[in-house]
């Protein structure tokens, strides 16, 4: 009897203490882990912030100081960061996206990172995925105008005016034909075209976008609504001073004066100079300040020029123009020497097989010609 108490007692000693011994090795094993899992917090913690040197240093002048992107794209952007696993940045990084602006950073093809320093900054980029916001990807928006435009320069030499129809072409803006056909079809008439009835296939010729600009078109004139074509002022520039040259006064006034519809400031002026020369008789002074003029359409605000380069154009031509991977600015001999419509078309185009991708679609003309002027101050 006093043999089976004690054994009791002994077997909740020896409860107690394996309790106590447990609840020991469990304090210690926690410690341990918090402690495992405060090194490796740290770890990464310090990964990211070398991560952040290398990124202010190397990626910040195209991809911008919170990845918003500027020259590259956004990289804060949740849906890439979602998409795209670590590995992926990783060989990204390493070696860049051939043919474009990004480079190769990786020592193994000349570029100043190893892969632990790409390791990094892809753990820096990874950091901001918890607050990254979602980035709307740029809608293009049909615009009838423009339609009119290409219609204008395009399609109305066969169709006529308006697509009035001409002895070559059957009209296409007749209202009851228009209301029976859908976008779909003159969509696809336009891009596949009747080649063997003289109607050329323009799928190959005009882009997407500018299909659906003359669907926009079409479909204005379904609703009966009359689209005046968006003649730029650098056309009607170039056609004044053509008009001018022909000797034709009567085309040249007309061109000035639609120009004047739509020119503003300093460009106005001159315009309104042209006008009155043209009015007083004066045809060849007329054409000297047309010329004038066209050679340095669109007129641009230099200051608001300057913010743009600084943005867009200095992480490869420094900040004073003074060259890196772009060519120097400050001077140029290509800018001193070419018109300011010429320069807008080669920077909305850039030039082929180097790394001045063109500008179209990132900047408007506007924005370009506000970049030309601050360009301009740079030139002797
Ligand atoms: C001179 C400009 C420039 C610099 C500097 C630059 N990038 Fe880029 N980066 C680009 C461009 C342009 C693209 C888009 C390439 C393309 O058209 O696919 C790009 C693409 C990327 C992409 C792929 C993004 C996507 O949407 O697929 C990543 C990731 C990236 N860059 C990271 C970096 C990092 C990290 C650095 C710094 C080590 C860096 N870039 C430096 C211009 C640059
Ligand atoms: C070289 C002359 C030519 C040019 C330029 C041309 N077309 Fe046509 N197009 C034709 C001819 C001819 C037809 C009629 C073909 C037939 O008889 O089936 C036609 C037919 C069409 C039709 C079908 C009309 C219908 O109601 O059946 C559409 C729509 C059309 N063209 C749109 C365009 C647009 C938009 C452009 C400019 C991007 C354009 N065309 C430029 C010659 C031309
Ligand atoms: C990603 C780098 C990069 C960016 C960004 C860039 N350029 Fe360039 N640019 C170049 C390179 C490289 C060349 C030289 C191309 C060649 O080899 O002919 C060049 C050439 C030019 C030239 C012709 C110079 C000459 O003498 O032939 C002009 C003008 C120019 N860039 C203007 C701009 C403007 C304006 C911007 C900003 C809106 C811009 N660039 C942005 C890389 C860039």
């Amino acid at each position: 009897m006093r043999a089976k108490e004690n054994y009791d007692r002994l077997k909740i000693v020896g409860l107690v203490l394996s309790l106590i011994v447990l609840g020991g090795m469990a304090v210690y094993w926690f410690g341990e882990s918090a402690r495992l899992a405060e090194a490796s917090e740290t770890f990464a913690s310090e990964r990211i912030e070398r991560g952040h040197e290398v990124y202010m240093d190397q990626c910040v002048s195209c991809h911008g100081a919170e990845g918003e992107g500027g020259v590259g794209p956004a990289l804060n952007d949740k849906k890439l960061l979602k998409n795209t696993l670590n590995a992926v940045f990783f060989s990204i990084v390493r070696s860049g996206v051939p043919n474009t602006e990004m480079p190769a950073w990786s020592v193994d093809f000349g570029g100043p990172l190893t892969d632990e320093d790409v390791k990094d900054v892809v753990a820096f980029i990874r950091a901001w995925e918890p607050t990254a916001p979602e980035i709307e990807p740029v809608v293009f928006e049909p615009d009838a105008s423009r339609g009119a435009l290409l219609f204008a320069n395009t399609c109305a030499i066969c169709h006529g005016q308006n697509g009035m129809g001409t002895a070559d072409a059957p009209p296409i803006n007749n209202p009851t034909r228009l209301t029976s056909l859908e976008d779909d079809w003159y969509r696809a008439t336009i891009k596949n075209g009747r080649p063997a009835k003289g109607m050329p296939t323009w799928g190959t010729v005009l882009s997407p976008n500018q299909v659906e600009d003359i669907i926009a078109l079409i479909d204005a004139w379904r609703n009966g609504a009359e689209v005046e074509a968006a003649f730029s002022i650098t056309d009607l520039l170039a056609s004044a001073v053509f008009s001018l040259q022909e000797g034709d006064v009567d085309s040249a006034s007309l061109q000035v004066s639609r120009a004047l519809e739509s020119a503003e400031g300093a460009g106005a002026e001159v315009l309104r100079n042209a006008a009155s020369q043209l009015a007083a008789g004066d045809n060849k002074g007329a054409l000297a300040t047309l010329s004038a003029l066209a050679d340095q359409w669109p007129l641009g605000d230099s200051a608001a020029g300057g913010e743009i380069f600084a943005t867009y154009c200095s992480p490869c031509h420094g900040a004073q123009g003074e060259g890196g991977i772009g060519l120097p600015l400050n001077p140029s001999e290509f800018v001193a020497s070419s018109r300011t419509p010429d320069l807008v078309d080669f920077i909305l185009a850039g030039r082929e097989g180097t790394a001045m991708a063109g500008f179209d679609g990132r900047l408007t003309e506007a924005e370009i010609a506000d970049v030309i002027a601050f360009l301009r101050l740079w030139q002797p």
